[in-house]
């Protein structure tokens, strides 16, 4: 089965995630405190004439931290520019982008938590003062090089805000956190998706959809799609109820949206470690998934609906969490 969680996308689904994404303030569905903080940050950067303070955007993948960047610069009038920070490997790489800025643009650093720490000390002077200063070594010796830059915003996006540096988090002047979406919320978003696509769905499909999509519009997406592949396989080009709850369950994901991994997760917690408190990378070498991936995909939400805590000892699993697996267990006490 195409994992449904998987943060990797292919080609296809890179296209079609942008045909998708919202380009205006007013159709992002949800978030609404950060939308209405940035209403304002935004109406207030285009009556000043200046360019947005520093943005950082976290929380897990597929909230619309992308597609939120993407919005802003738009909203401001501004270009964007847009780099994955894995890819910036060297203080020269960084200059480049910087020095290719004009007034007023968008800065996108994507996973910016992965940029390397030299890299990450050329940011600070650059976001604070907009000057690059670098050293190039020439054979003839080192040389500082300094530059004025123009003002820019820089859009910052991370799964893990907690593993940026303390002086680059403190030079955004605006840090928000994505939520998880409300099932209404993501209905909405479903609906939206079925008309980009030109397609009908019915009310109840789209909430069935909603439901089992833990909170996560690109989830929801990807739900979607398969979905609709049930339906017309059927020759039908109304979405049914009916053709959302095969779906769901060809494709091995829970009544509340729980899948294999989650299951096997949770599984292993109880029966082979007697609910916890067990280690991460215990956890991980048991169930064979990769650490950060549990940490950054599986457990925000296991954690949020409260089938897990976070102990100083390691993972424990719950009482709902038990419920939901139908485990009874004599020896705990909750
Ligand atoms: N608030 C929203 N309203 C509508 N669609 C959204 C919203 N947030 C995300 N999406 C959709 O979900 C998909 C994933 O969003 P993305 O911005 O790539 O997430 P992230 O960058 O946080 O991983 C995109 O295709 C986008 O269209
Ligand atoms: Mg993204």
């Amino acid at each position: 089965m195409a994992r449904l969680l998987d943060g990797r996308k292919n080609d296809k689904e890179i296209q079609e995630e942008i045909s998708l994404r919202p380009k205006r303030l007013s159709e992002y569905v949800g978030q609404e405190d950060l939308k209405s903080n940035f209403k304002v940050f935004i109406g207030a950067a285009l009556h000043r004439d200046e360019s947005l303070d520093h943005i950082l955007l976290y929380g897990p993948p597929g909230l619309g931290k992308t597609t939120l960047a993407n919005i802003i610069a738009n909203e401001m009038g501004a270009n964007i520019h847009i780099v994955n920070g894995p890819s910036i490997e060297k203080t020269g790489d960084l200059a480049s982008i910087l020095t290719s800025l004009e007034p007023g643009d968008v800065l996108f650093i994507d996973e910016i938590h992965r940029i390397p720490r030299i890299v990450e000390e050329v940011l600070y002077s650059a976001m604070e003062d907009f000057k690059l200063s670098i050293i190039i070594s020439k054979e003839s010796g080192a040389k500082e090089l300094n530059l004025q830059l123009p003002p820019f915003t820089l859009i910052g996006a991370t799964t893990r805000a907690g593993d940026l540096s303390s002086p680059l988090r403190a030079r955004f002047g605006i840090t928000e956190k994505l939520q998880y979406y409300t099932v209404e919320e993501i209905s909405k978003i479903v609906k939206r998706t079925a008309s980009v696509y030109s397609t009908e769905i019915d009310d109840d499909a789209s909430l069935e959809i909603a439901k089992r999509s833990r909170g996560t519009p690109r989830i929801a997406n990807r739900l979607f799609r398969r979905v609709r592949d049930f339906a017309n396989y059927e020759g039908k080009d109304i979405i049914s109820l009916n053709n959302a709850k095969t779906a769901l369950k060809a494709l091995k994901v829970d009544d509340i949206g729980l899948d294999d991994v989650d299951i096997r997760y949770l599984k292993t917690l109880i029966e082979r470690f007697n609910g916890g408190p067990v280690g991460l990378e215990v956890l991980s070498n048991t169930i064979g998934e990769e650490a950060m991936n549990l940490e950054d995909v599986y457990e925000p939400y296991l954690l949020q609906i409260g089938f897990i805590d976070r102990t100083s000892r390691g993972r424990v699993a719950t009482e709902l969490a038990y419920k939901h697996l139908k485990i009874t267990h004599q020896n705990k006490l909750f």
